[in-house]
C-alpha cells in the first residue's frame, strides 16, 4: 500500500494530485487542506473513493494545525510513504511583493512564512512517519521562479521564497536525521490553475499526470535535485 499526503489538496495541482493518485490501486490519501468544509470538488472524490482519501485539516502556516494532522495520520497508519508539499501562495496586485516601492514587511513575511517556513515545518512534522515509510520521499512543489540563476524582474516575494524553499530541500537531503528519505524540489510548470491564471501552458491534469509520472521514477540518487516536471534537472 502506498501512504502518501498532499497539503493544499483542494484545488489546483494539488486537487489534481489527489485524482490521479486515488485512481492507483491499494493507495491511503491524506488529503490536507485549510478548510475541509469549503472543499466541494475533494469531498465529491472522498465520496466517490470511499474509504481512501482522508480529508484532514490543515493549515501550513499554524503549528497546531500540523501537529494535530500529523497525530490524525499516525493514529491511522504506521509509516508514509510520500509527502507532498503542495501548498502555496503566489501574492498578486501593487501592494504585494511585486516591485521595488511597493514592498512590504507583511506581504513578503506572508509568502516567505507560507512558501518556505510551512514546507519544512510540515516535513518536521512528519519525518518519523517518513522514517516508517516505504522508499520514502518528500516533494516539494517549488517553480523555476526560485531558480537564482534564472531570476527576472519582479515577485519578489514569491521568487524569494521558492529560491528558499529549494534550500530547504537541499538541506533537507543533506540532514542526518532526514538520512533513507529522498527529497527533491520540482518545478510543476506553468499551470492552468486560480495561481497560473488561464493562459498557462500546461492544464492541471497535465502538469499533475507528469509530476506523478517523475515521482514514480524517484531514485535515492535523486536526492536534494531540483527537477522540472519532465525530469529535466533544473539549475539552482
Ligand atoms: N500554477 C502554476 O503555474 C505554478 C507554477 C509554479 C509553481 N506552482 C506551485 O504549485 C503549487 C500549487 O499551486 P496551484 O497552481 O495549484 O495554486 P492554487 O490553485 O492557488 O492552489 C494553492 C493551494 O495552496 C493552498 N494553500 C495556500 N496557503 C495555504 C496554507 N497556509 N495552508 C494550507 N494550504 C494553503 C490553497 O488553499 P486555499 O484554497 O485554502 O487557499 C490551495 O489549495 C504551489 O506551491 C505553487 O507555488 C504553481
Amino acid at each position: 500500500m502506498q501512504r502518501i499526503l498532499i497539503t493544499g489538496s483542494n484545488r489546483g495541482i494539488g486537487l489534481e494530485l489527489v485524482r490521479q493518485y486515488v485512481g492507483e490501486s491499494d493507495v491511503r490519501l491524506f488529503a490536507t487542506c485549510r478548510n475541509p468544509d469549503k472543499a466541494q470538488q475533494l469531498q465529491e472524490l472522498t465520496d466517490l473513493y470511499a474509504g481512501l482519501i482522508h480529508v484532514l485539516q490543515m493549515d501550513i502556516n499554524d503549528e497546531d494545525s500540523i501537529a494535530a494532522a500529523a497525530s490524525a495520520v499516525a493514529g491511522s497508519v504506521e509509516g508514509l510513504d510520500l509527502l507532498i508539499n503542495n501548498a502555496g501562495i503566489y501574492p498578486k496586485g501593487a501592494h504585494q511583493s511585486w516591485s521595488i516601492g511597493k514592498l512590504s514587511t507583511a506581504d513578503l513575511g506572508e509568502v516567505l512564512l507560507t512558501n518556505s517556513v510551512g514546507p519544512l515545518m510540515v516535513t518536521q512534522a512528519f519525518h518519523g512517519l517518513l522514517h516508517n515509510g516505504e522508499n520514502p520521499r518528500v516533494v516539494m512543489i517549488s517553480s523555476g521562479m526560485g531558480s537564482i540563476s534564472g531570476a527576472s524582474v519582479g515577485s519578489y516575494g514569491y521568487r524569494m521564497s521558492k529560491a528558499a524553499m529549494n534550500m530547504a530541500a537541499r538541506v533537507l537531503a543533506l540532514d542526518g536525521d532526514m538520512r533513507g528519505i529522498t527529497t527533491v524540489t520540482t518545478h510543476p510548470g506553468w499551470v492552468q490553475t486560480d495561481m497560473g491564471g488561464p493562459g498557462a501552458h500546461l492544464t492541471p491534469a497535465d502538469s499533475a499526470a507528469a509530476l506523478k509520472a517523475l515521482i514514480g521514477r524517484l531514485r535515492s540518487a535523486d536526492n536534494g535535485k531540483f527537477l522540472r516536471w519532465d525530469g529535466i534537472e533544473l539549475d539552482w
